[in-house]
């Protein structure tokens, strides 16, 4: 992937840690994977970007044919406007000061907002109206996570209605996420019937009552390698497949093989018997709890999966050796695949680009935080 590479490179061993690496090979293999999936079963791919917050990668995204992207918040709309002029906020637009901001953005993207309610979609369609720019609306509806979206088809119907009275608004089609299919690919069957049969009855209630949706917007990256069973989806967002995790190896919807992002750390301290200490704490880490809980551990070394992190502070993180034949000694450094990738991101300004021991090309995680503008380099 010829965007990623730099000119002067350098070695992993020359890097500080804590530091986030992502394995070149694997990006682009993943990349590719997710592109190929939807191209095979005729699903418009707009990936969500809260994972890897880079412009270098969206683009990379587009190039291999996603239709747009989806953000989460007005800084990632701001920094991948400069991207892609296709946008979706899947995050409600609430609040006169987001209002302003998410509409300031440029009239040259194609601006979708998902939401569920009219107290919404009224101020939305004021703002819209005195920025002069049009507004694309999904109606969020809630298939099963029981976090945003409205819970019957009528309430989807009656936002629907009012978003197409208000003219600087368009009514384009609904959103889901569906954030409770978290078993494994091969135990998703039931869910994904539930959820095929709720979607049909969405669209029916849609259709009769004049409103169907162009488009029926889906996908996390734990159930996107199904959606194609789920019957009316025409768009997905997966986000953490551009890296995987720990988590999304344990469902399968990637393999080990497939994790990209690792955090680079050094052991710091060997002296209590059973355990070796890193300098990656929860700062580093973050403290993602898996499915299986807090015994889970906070990540698990790439090469020795026998060795977890099983406590932490902000800047300790505790490797349990009573597992493994492995001897560490201060100064060794190992590679860690955390529990959930995109608030590792979220914690790191820089990502490193590796093949190997090489250290290829560094890149800004340009769209994290809140300040507003777009970063000079990105
Ligand atoms: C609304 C929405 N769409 C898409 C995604 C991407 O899902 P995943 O992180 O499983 O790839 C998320 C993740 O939080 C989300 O909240």
């Amino acid at each position: 992937m010829p965007i990623l590479r730099s000119s002067s490179p350098q070695l992993i061993e020359q890097l500080e840690t804590p530091c986030a690496l992502v394995d070149l090979d694997r990006l682009a293999h993943n990349l590719d994977r997710m592109a190929a999936y939807c191209v095979l079963h005729g699903l418009a791919l707009r990936p969500h970007v809260k994972t890897h917050k880079s412009p270098r990668i969206a683009a990379e995204q587009m190039r291999l044919g996603a239709t747009g992207l989806t953000c989460a918040t007005p800084r990632e709309l701001e920094v991948m406007s400069e991207t892609c002029t296709d946008l979706l906020l899947a995050h409600p637009p609430v609040g006169a000061a987001k209002l302003r901001r998410v509409l300031a953005l440029d009239h040259d993207v194609r601006l979708t907002v998902a939401i569920d309610s009219i107290e919404a979609v009224e101020p939305m369609a004021e703002a819209a109206d005195a920025q002069g720019r049009e507004v694309d609306v999904y109606v969020e509806v809630d298939v099963g996570m029981r976090r945003v979206g409205v819970g019957t088809p009528d309430e989807a119907v009656g936002i629907a209605r009012r978003v197409r009275a208000l003219p600087p608004l368009r009514y384009r089609g609904i959103t889901f996420y569906p954030g409770h299919v978290r078993q494994h690919l091969t135990r998703q069957d039931e869910a994904l019937a539930r959820l095929r049969d709720d979607l049909a009855l969405w669209l029916s209630a849609l259709g009769s009552a004049g409103l169907p949706p162009e488009v029926v917007s889906g996908g996390s990256t734990p159930a996107a390698w199904r959606m194609h069973e789920v019957t009316g989806v025409t768009e997905v967002r997966p986000g953490t497949y551009v890296y995987n995790d720990r988590a999304t190896a344990e469902v399968g919807a990637c393999g080990w093989e497939d994790c990209a992002l690792t955090v680079l750390a050094t052991v710091i301290s060997t002296a209590v018997p059973g355990q070796a200490v890193v300098d990656a704490g929860s700062k580093a880490l973050g403290r993602e709890p898996l499915p299986a809980g807090e015994e889970a551990g906070y990540g698990i070394l790439l090469d020795r999966p026998d060795v977890r992190v099983v406590r932490m502070s902000e800047e300790h993180g505790i490797l349990d050796l009573r597992g493994s034949d492995w001897q560490p000694r201060v100064g060794d450094v190992v590679r860690i695949v955390p529990n959930h990738v995109c608030i590792v991101v979220h914690l790191n300004d820089v990502i490193h680009g590796v093949r190997g021991v090489v250290v290829e090309s560094s890149w800004p995680v340009s769209a994290r935080g809140r300040v507003p503008g777009v970063p000079l380099s990105g």
